[in-house]
């Protein structure tokens, strides 16, 4: 493997429309099951640091829980901002983070 990959799930772990939150290094992320492709993205909502683990999947679609903010799971892109507060409207892509599969195991680069 590649420097700097670590570890952290095997694909058996993550169904498809599934994710699950793991630990890199010193980091929590969110790996993603979308449509049989893993993807990895931060597990904060960049606006005020909404589980995303807890948010809800449709498609494509990852939903914080906190506010509603709308994220595309394959480029972090935001695509809906937050519903509220009103005070702090604007919210940043979501950081994703390098993904390599090997022997049915799933490495992360942070
Ligand atoms: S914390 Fe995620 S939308 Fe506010």
């Amino acid at each position: 493997m590649e420097s700097g990959f670590i570890r952290v799930a095997d694909i058996s772990e993550i169904e498809a429309g599934k994710t699950k939150k793991v630990t890199a290094g010193d980091m929590e992320v969110l790996i993603v099951n979308f449509d049989g492709v893993f993807h990895a993205v931060d597990s904060l909502c960049t606006h005020y640091g909404g589980d995303l683990s807890e948010g809800k999947l449709e498609g494509n679609i990852l939903t914080c829980p906190i506010h509603g903010a709308k994220f595309v799971v394959t480029t972090g892109k935001v695509v809906s901002p937050p519903t509220e507060p009103l005070d702090r409207p604007e919210i940043e892509n979501l950081p994703t983070y390098p993904l390599k599969i090997e022997n049915q195991e799933i490495f992360i680069k942070i």
